[in-house]
């Protein structure tokens, strides 16, 4: 039996559209990728609301990014925690309050630099996602951008995945490759994958959010989705599957 990653709505408490998928997203920095989801919900481009940003990280400019646009920040450095478990038996318990349980909404790591333990995972059932800066299973771990631009390789880019108890392993939703060009540093690759994470994460939380992906084993199936789309000279990329068109990365 495929298991179904669309969940329920609940309450919506920032005039969001009903049956809004409530999501929790995790930060640990700079928040670009939770900027470029809520920039898509904002366009109508996703039916889900932020109801909380979550961080380990006191100063991850993420909870800033969540208190300008009304969304309440929870932050408590993991530090000040007995164990990996007290922490996360703590977020577990945040994102409860707000509405997202297992079977209800989502939680969407962005740039949560974190394992989460696997009582985490079991209170969201098919529900948490990440964000990965490598062509999965290549290149998993902290470094993921520069590490590919090391080794030499000449094309790299980015994952979003269902997330399991082994780092950045869990089955695969969409990816974007980007040629590595060669003598490219380690953060200028990085700045350009980074423009195309801005468009599939977006992408998938919107299939995640209309309940159009299931879990089949590795594999994850999307309802409706296209092959695949490529970009052209000025920025040369190919996700699969496609974007669809209000998720194409701008020049
Ligand atoms: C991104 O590169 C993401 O792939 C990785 O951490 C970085 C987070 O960037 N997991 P931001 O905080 O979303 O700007």
């Amino acid at each position: 039996m495929p298991r179904r990653a669309r969940l329920s709505g609940g309450k919506n408490t920032h005039g969001a559209h009903p049956m809004a998928m409530p999501l929790a997203v995790l930060v640990s920095g700079g928040g670009s990728n939770l900027q470029s989801i809520l920039d898509k919900i904002d366009a109508g481009c996703i039916d889900a609301e932020v109801r909380v940003v979550v961080s380990n990280k006191a100063d991850a400019y993420g909870l800033e990014r969540a208190k300008k646009r009304g969304i309440p920040p929870w932050c408590r450095p993991h530090t000040e925690f007995a164990s990996r478990l007290a922490f996360d038996q703590e977020m577990v318990r945040v994102i409860g309050e707000h509405g997202i349980t297992a079977g209800t909404g989502a939680v969407v790591l962005a740039g949560f630099m974190r394992m989460l333990t696997p009582e985490f995972l079991r209170a969201f059932p098919a529900a948490v996602v990440n964000i990965h800066p490598a062509l999965l299973p290549s290149f998993p771990g902290t470094h993921g951008a520069a590490d590919a631009a090391k080794y030499g390789v000449r094309l790299a880019g980015c994952s979003v995945h269902f997330v399991d108890e082994i780092m950045d392993h869990g089955p695969v939703i969409i990816q974007a490759a980007v040629p590595a060009l060669p003598g490219e540093g380690g953060d200028a690759l990085a700045a350009r994958i980074l423009k195309l994470e801005h468009s599939i994460y977006p992408q998938a939380v919107a299939w995640l959010a209309a309940g159009r992906l299931a879990i089949e084993g590795r594999h994850v199936r999307i309802a409706g989705a296209a092959p695949a789309s490529c970009g052209d000279a000025a920025l040369p990329y190919l996700a699969s599957p496609g974007l669809e068109q209000e998720f194409l990365p701008v020049p």
